[in-house]
């Protein structure tokens, strides 16, 4: 059953002691030591990281991201998938984690809580918010191989200061192939591995929270369907309904950035039973 509660968080800059946690939410997370985060690009919004389904700004407006992920796209024209990349990994380099990264870092470093993120986003904020991720279900950005023979290059991204239309990929050092993103574009195959460890993680826990996702993209988006069926509590944290949604025990209609801080301040001093 769904039970939609809130609205609990502000998207106006609300700090986070102001924020009402909803009481079964806290509950959940107080008494949870083994906890999956599923997160998507809402996470990643609060620092200017656009997402894939909000509209695209300035030169890339008319592109539409469903198209230029895919091997069609950089079969077609290379040179324009690589200036798309170049473009997002400059918005990648020049944005900061916000404080719901900083907020999964400080409860996956509490003491008696195995907390396992698992992102579908190609960036690095969690990392450099200073959490340990369990698994990037669709790659990243940053780990550029060759498109040809598949090795890591030492290639890496042009620094642009505004989108551009083109721009020629750099050869691979060891076969003069086109270097691509490290990421899985719609089409590929997911990394079997990781996504294979999130789905263990998700039905091993005893909470799903699933922060900022449309849950629209699959097999990512069949985990919290696995894990509200294995009786694991399904919690969505999202400003807005999606495909989540029906599969989640409990709903909180609130901003990553103003739910997490105010969720893992109230966690209290006291680690989880069990
Ligand atoms: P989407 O762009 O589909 O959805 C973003 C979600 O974030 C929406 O549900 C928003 O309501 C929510 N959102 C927006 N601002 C938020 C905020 N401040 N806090 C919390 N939530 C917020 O992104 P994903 O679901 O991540 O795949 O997309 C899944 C996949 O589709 C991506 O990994 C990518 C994309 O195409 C590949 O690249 C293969």
């Amino acid at each position: 059953m769904t039970s939609l509660v809130g609205p609990g968080g502000t998207a106006d800059g609300t700090p986070s002691g102001a924020v009402e946690v909803p009481p079964r939410i806290l509950e959940l997370a107080r008494e949870a030591a083994r906890v999956c985060v599923l997160t998507g690009a809402g996470i990643s919004a609060e620092s200017g990281i656009p997402t894939f389904r909000d509209a695209q700004v300035g030169l890339w407006e008319r592109f539409d991201p469903l198209e230029l992920a895919t091997p069609g796209a950089w079969a077609a024209d290379p040179a324009q998938v690589w200036a798309w990349y170049a473009w997002r990994a400059t918005l990648v380099r020049r944005a900061q984690p916000n404080p719901g990264h900083l907020a999964l870092a400080g409860w996956q470093a509490r003491p008696g809580v195995r907390l396992g993120i698992v992102t579908q986003n190609v960036d690095d904020l969690h990392e450099r918010a200073g959490s340990e991720v369990l698994a990037h279900v669709h790659g990243s950005l940053f780990a550029l191989r060759c498109s040809v023979c598949g090795r890591p290059g030492g290639a890496v991204y042009p620094e642009l200061d505004e989108p551009v239309a083109r721009v020629d990929p750099p050869p691979c050092d060891t076969c003069g192939g086109p270097v691509r993103p490290g990421v899985v574009w719609f089409g590929e195959a997911l990394p079997e591995d990781g996504f294979l460890a999130a789905v263990d993680v998700a039905r091993e826990a005893d909470l799903l929270l699933v922060v900022g996702t449309s849950g629209l993209v699959h097999p990512a988006a069949t985990i919290p369907h696995l894990a509200g069926v294995g009786g694991v509590p399904v919690v969505e944290v999202n400003p807005a309904p999606t495909a989540v949604t029906e599969a989640a025990d409990e709903v909180w209609r609130a901003t990553a950035a103003a739910a997490l801080p105010a969720l893992v301040a109230r966690l209290g001093d006291v680690g989880p039973r069990g």
